[in-house]
């Protein structure tokens, strides 16, 4: 198994592992724009054969009212690859490409509030905080949580 940053080659396979494990999906502009804007944030972890297999899709939000922060827009490792630390493997490049290359004084993330194994990740694995609940949401009525992780202090 190998981590490694994404390429726009990529796209077309992250954009399938995200249609296989996730509601939320996205037009392949919206990829296009992150591997444009933030070639450095985003990853995938891939087989042996060189088959990709999980993604973090990740960027930067720039707002003159907040100081510089990543996001993480989407998440997948596929089924059978799962419990393996790649989820956390991609995480880490991510959040690290975040402070080194943009100066992210934090990093956000949504997730839907039932989503126990993602909610394991990032409050247990990755010391994630709960910072807001947002009513509503997703496209179907979930709640979501609103997580962050300061990337300015020690862990
Ligand atoms: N139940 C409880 N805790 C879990 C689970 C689970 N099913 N899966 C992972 N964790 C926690 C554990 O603490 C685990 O450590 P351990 O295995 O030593 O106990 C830790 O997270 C690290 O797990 P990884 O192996 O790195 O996670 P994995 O590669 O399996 O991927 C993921 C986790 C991404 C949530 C995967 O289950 C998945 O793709 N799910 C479907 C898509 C999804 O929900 N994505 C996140 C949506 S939110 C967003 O995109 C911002």
């Amino acid at each position: 198994m190998n981590i490694r940053q994404a390429t726009v080659e990529d796209l077309i396979y992250i954009q399938n592992c995200n249609l296989l494990d996730l509601p939320e999906n996205y037009q392949m502009k919206y990829y296009l724009y992150h591997a444009l804007s933030w070639p450095q944030l985003s990853f995938v972890a891939e087989d042996e054969s060189g088959k990709v297999v999980g993604y973090v899709l990740a960027k930067m939000e720039e707002e003159p009212s907040d100081v510089p922060h990543g996001h993480i827009t989407s998440l997948s490792v596929m089924r059978t690859y799962r419990r393996l630390g790649l989820a956390q493997k991609l995480m880490t490049q991510a959040t690290l490409q975040m402070t080194q290359v943009f100066g992210a004084h934090y990093v956000s993330l949504h997730v839907r509030k039932t989503n126990r194994a993602a909610i394991g990740l990032y409050r247990d694995t990755l010391k994630f905080d709960v910072h807001d609940i947002e009513k509503k949401y997703y496209a179907d009525g979930e709640d979501a949580l609103a997580m962050r992780l300061n990337l300015k202090e020690p862990k």
